[in-house]
């Protein structure tokens, strides 16, 4: 199937938003639209319209059903109004915290998609101006801007661009306004935003599903355009200054369960391709709370990081983060073994950071349940506001992956990883035990993340899927890393296993010769992690001994480095990183792989049998 994006304008969706002007009664339109973005699963929602010269605002926590029957949302009068979903990334889902936001005058409504990097100052700056913020989203910090330009003799139009110019971060932002009363204005920076044109009206939304029933011609914004929206026309300019531009209307031929896909086959492939998009989103994690992490885990004697499935092979990973680059010692623990293996052993001067997308894996609160009765200190770091674990966390980083339909586990395991190196980089700074330019270096490294997955995800899906189609009928494959590719090999092996139903082993490749070599037999297939890293010598002895005994190589290695090339029988090529890194960039392949061997073999990649995305089961 033809995929509707190239993996750099790859849209990626958290929040959703949807907009109409026109002939008829935006409400129920809006409302079925609102419909149509739920099944990414979310927590809050509202309607915004104007009727009459009111601004009239509809919105609380809940599915749009819910409150749909409550507060009678499809029946608000007016020809115009935004409406939004939300997928909580500050503030916990509540009616104050659901979108539309507006000014302190109520004359301005807006919706927002992504995240707001400098809202915090933004905030203060408004507060210090007496503006009334009621909300902790990011969010509302935009009405009380635009309503204090206009203040100072701008219309709603200029006021909106001056707006999102004082905007860092990303965003897909639409905004109504009583002066206006004919007028959507919208803005998008890294996060999706698409004009539907149809005939008497227009809409605007975050994601083609909210359109598709209305009208099939759509104008993809890109990232620095803003554009005025009106029931019979819209123009479309750049932010940074004013200049017009053309966008051209295409026709989607999309069903809807296609166009949730967006284009791909699976979300799963799609959670895979919109990983530069969900980096870029967990750089973005709010620095005070990273540094609150940080400070806490530097006052532990004892640090653990714990959790379950893919959240434990990030654990593992940060552990080799956190020793690396902070110089702290800690223990990467399975959540079901913390009890039994370590609850002996913990009290009042043990810190535990507890890694879990969902923040409602019944291993991880049973562990936290316990840790908590012994008065050690927890910290959280999920995907999900509002979850049991940050209820219960002390201090909490969310990694704003937005959500991820696939069971399987993909971004947010690299967002995870991710997370986890910017804290250890913060306590690296707080402790002063490696020079001040490794930590440059490896801050710089971290920048460079998105788009180096992003170069992977060009260049490696044909080869991965070449490699699959050679090992679909394997019976069994072997994983072997070193170091930091320890992690890597088992977030593989979750993976491959997880969904191919191959069974997999991974180990730390120094341990083969200690067992594993015994089931290598002429054509079992080993895959190597090997990054050019420290351990090249060794990962090239042991491809030599694995080779030496039959096996099929293949080799996850640097693009540039032809001696392993020409030991393996497959190799794929990886874009350099900093080796601590490894794990973000090398993980993708055997995303990629996974996914190839179960469509190979006739599974459904994004429920594979027996497992549930959340698992609260003990
Ligand atoms: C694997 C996978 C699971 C989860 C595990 C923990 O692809 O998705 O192994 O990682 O169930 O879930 P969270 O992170 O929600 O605690």
């Amino acid at each position: 199937m033809k995929r509707l994006y190239k993996v750099a304008e790859l849209p990626f969706i958290m929040c959703g938003i949807v907009g109409y002007v026109g002939a008829g009664t935006a409400a129920p339109i809006l409302v079925r639209g609102l419909k149509r973005l739920e099944y990414r699963g979310y927590d809050s929602a509202g309607v915004a319209t104007i009727a009459e010269n009111v601004l009239l605002v509809e919105k609380d926590a809940g599915k749009v059903d819910e409150l749909n029957a409550k507060l009678s949302l499809d029946r608000m009068p007016g020809n115009i109004g935004i409406a939004h979903t939300r997928w909580a990334t500050h503030g916990a889902p509540s009616k104050v915290n659901a979108h539309p936001h507006t000014d302190c005058t109520r004359t301005v409504a807006v919706v927002h998609n992504g995240v707001l990097e400098n809202f915090l100052q933004l905030r203060k700056e408004l507060i210090d101006l007496n503006h009334n913020i009621v909300s902790k989203t990011d969010t509302e910090v935009v009405p009380h801007l635009i309503e204090d330009f206009m203040k100072r003799g701008m219309g709603f139009e200029e006021a909106f661009v001056n707006t999102v110019r004082r905007l860092e971060g990303s965003y897909a932002l639409a905004a109504i306004c009583l002066r206006e009363p004919d007028l959507i204005m919208v803005a998008r920076k890294e996060a999706p935003l698409i004009i539907g044109v149809g005939d008497g009206f227009n809409m605007i939304a975050s994601d083609m599903t909210a359109l598709i029933e209305m009208t099939n011609q759509m104008v993809f914004l890109h990232d620095g355009d803003a554009a005025a929206v009106r029931a019979n026309g819209y123009k479309v300019f750049r932010v940074a200054d004013g200049q017009i531009v053309e966008r051209p209307v295409k026709t989607v031929a999309l069903t809807v369960e296609m166009a949730e896909k967006q284009g791909h086959p699976h979300f799963m492939l799609k959670e895979i391709f919109e990983q530069p998009n969900s980096l870029r989103d967990a750089l973005r994690t709010q620095r005070e709370y990273v540094d609150l992490l940080a400070e806490l885990l530097d006052k532990g004697r004892v640090v653990f990081l714990l959790g379950a499935g893919t959240s434990y092979n990030a654990c593992l990973a940060g552990s080799y983060l956190f020793s690396a680059v902070a110089r702290i010692p800690s223990y990467p623990v399975i959540a079901s073994e913390f009890v039994a293996n370590y609850g002996g052993a913990v009290g009042a001067d043990t810190v535990i950071l507890a890694v879990s997308q969902s923040g409602e894996t019944a291993d991880v609160l049973n562990a936290l349940d316990f840790a908590r009765m012994r008065a050690c200190t927890i910290l959280g770091l999920t995907n999900t506001v509002g979850s049991t674990l940050t209820r219960v966390s002390r201090a909490y980083v969310l990694q704003n992956s937005g959500p991820e339909i696939g069971v399987a586990a993909t971004k947010t395991f690299t967002s995870q990883v991710l997370v986890l190196a910017q804290i250890a980089l913060r306590l690296s700074r707080l402790r002063g035990k490696i020079s001040q330019f490794e930590m440059d270096e490896f801050g710089h490294e971290l920048s460079k993340i998105p788009k180096l997955v992003e170069e992977v995800l060009l260049t490696a899906p044909a080869k991965v899927k070449e490699l699959a189609e050679t090992l679909v009928n394997s019976p069994f494959l072997l994983i072997l890393g070193r170091g930091m590719s320890v992690s890597t090999a088992y977030e593989g092996r979750l993976k491959v296993m997880e969904l191919s139903y191959i069974p997999c082993i991974a180990y730390p490749s120094g341990e083969s010769k200690h067992g594993p070599i015994s089931v290598i037999e002429e054509k079992i297939p080993v895959i190597f992690v090997a990054p050019p890293d420290e351990f090249r010598k060794q990962n090239i002895s042991s491809i030599m001994e694995m080779k030496a005994r039959g096996a099929k190589i293949i080799v996850f290695g640097d693009k540039e480095d032809e001696e392993l090339r020409s030991l393996a029988d497959h190799y794929i090529g990886l874009p350099k990183t900093h080796p601590l890194l490894s794990p973000i960039i090398y993980t993708v392949p055997f995303q990629l792989l996974a996914y190839y061997l179960a469509v190979l073999k006739g599974y459904d990649p994004d429920k594979p049998r027996n497992l549930a995305k959340s698992v609260t089961v003990l």
